[in-house]
């Protein structure tokens, strides 16, 4: 019988250089988009797929993302006081959404080096890592499917997105062959952020994955790869090439071709603010109306 996935983990130890000075001092994960942090959408999602415990991998500088997850009684007492219930519901929910935990990373040596971290938390079983840059859009359910993959093939599950050659140096990207399932492929090799040149395809590795936990093995072997940074791609192709299946190698991926954003790219964060705006009930109607009206007036 297969082990379930209970568990998650977030690495949130990045600079997020690219939106500075936004970021100085306030995580990038806390970003606003419309009026939740971008990180919320990342727990929510996982929540949603059967998740009920959290570890995020912090730095420096995250205390915000830690208030932000926990009780706060003074801002509840100030809600109930004005009687604004609505809100006091909202800021409750939050705390709530999961049993939630940290660590720090302590030396920022790459995303493999923030997995291999979880490891004492996260013990013998299959686990989620979630990427805060990547939002995708509720109605594509992928993270169940990845844990269905799981459950039928075993190892561990990748998230994988067809992109443009010219995009394909800014993600892991992975060599696939079809299997009997035409929404799964089987991983054969993964390189970390390749050129167009050299890609083995186009097939982007983004920010949601099922490890088997053989992967902490792996990290610890992981040498400093591209960047000179532990590169969690590294480990995983090792997983996909040199393990047999039965100690818990094995990769296989799930095509996503639903909508996603990258909130750590400038240009894709302010879409994700204005396509998540415009579908709101609550402000949607209005806002596309200014938005059309805005765009024609460019447009003359
Ligand atoms: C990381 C991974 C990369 C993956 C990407 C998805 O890169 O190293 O393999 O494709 O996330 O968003 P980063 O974007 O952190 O540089």
């Amino acid at each position: 019988m297969s082990v379930p996935v209970r568990k998650a983990v977030m690495p949130v130890a990045g600079l997020g250089t690219r939106f500075l000075p936004a970021t100085k001092a306030t995580p990038k994960e806390m970003l606003p988009v419309v009026d939740k942090p971008a990180i919320q959408y990342v727990v929510e999602e996982a929540v949603e797929a059967g998740i009920s415990d959290v570890l995020f991998v912090t730095g420096r500088a995250k205390y915000g993302l830690e208030d932000h997850f926990d009780r706060l009684p003074f801002l509840e007492q100030a809600l109930e006081a004005k009687g604004d219930l609505d809100r006091l519901r909202q800021v409750r929910e939050v705390a709530d959404l999961a049993d939630v935990h940290y660590v720090r990373q302590g030396e920022p040596l790459g995303l493999g080096h923030a997995v291999l971290m979880a490891a004492l938390h996260i013990g013998n079983e299959p686990f989620l890592v979630l990427l805060g840059d990547d939002i995708i859009d509720r109605r594509n359910p992928v993270l169940t499917q990845m844990m269905n993959a799981r459950a039928q093939h075993g190892g561990s599950v990748l998230c994988l997105m067809e992109v443009d050659p010219s995009q394909i140096h800014l993600y892991g990207c992975a060599a696939v062959e079809a299997t009997d399932d035409s929404t799964i492929v089987r991983v054969t090799d993964l390189v970390e952020k390749p050129d167009a040149a050299s890609a083995p395809s186009n097939y982007a590795v983004i920010g949601r994955y099922v490890l088997d936990p053989r992967i902490f093995a792996e990290l610890e072997r992981t040498k400093p790869g591209r960047g000179g940074e532990i590169q969690l791609t590294d480990a995983l192709r090792t997983l996909a090439v040199d393990v047999p299946a039965g100690e818990g190698g094995g990769v296989v991926g799930v095509v996503f071709n639903g909508r996603r954003y990258d909130t750590g790219d400038k240009l894709s964060y302010l879409q994700a603010v204005v396509q998540i705006a415009a579908e709101r009930d609550d402000l949607g109607p209005s806002f596309r109306e200014w938005l059309r009206e805005t765009v024609q007036a460019w447009e003359h």
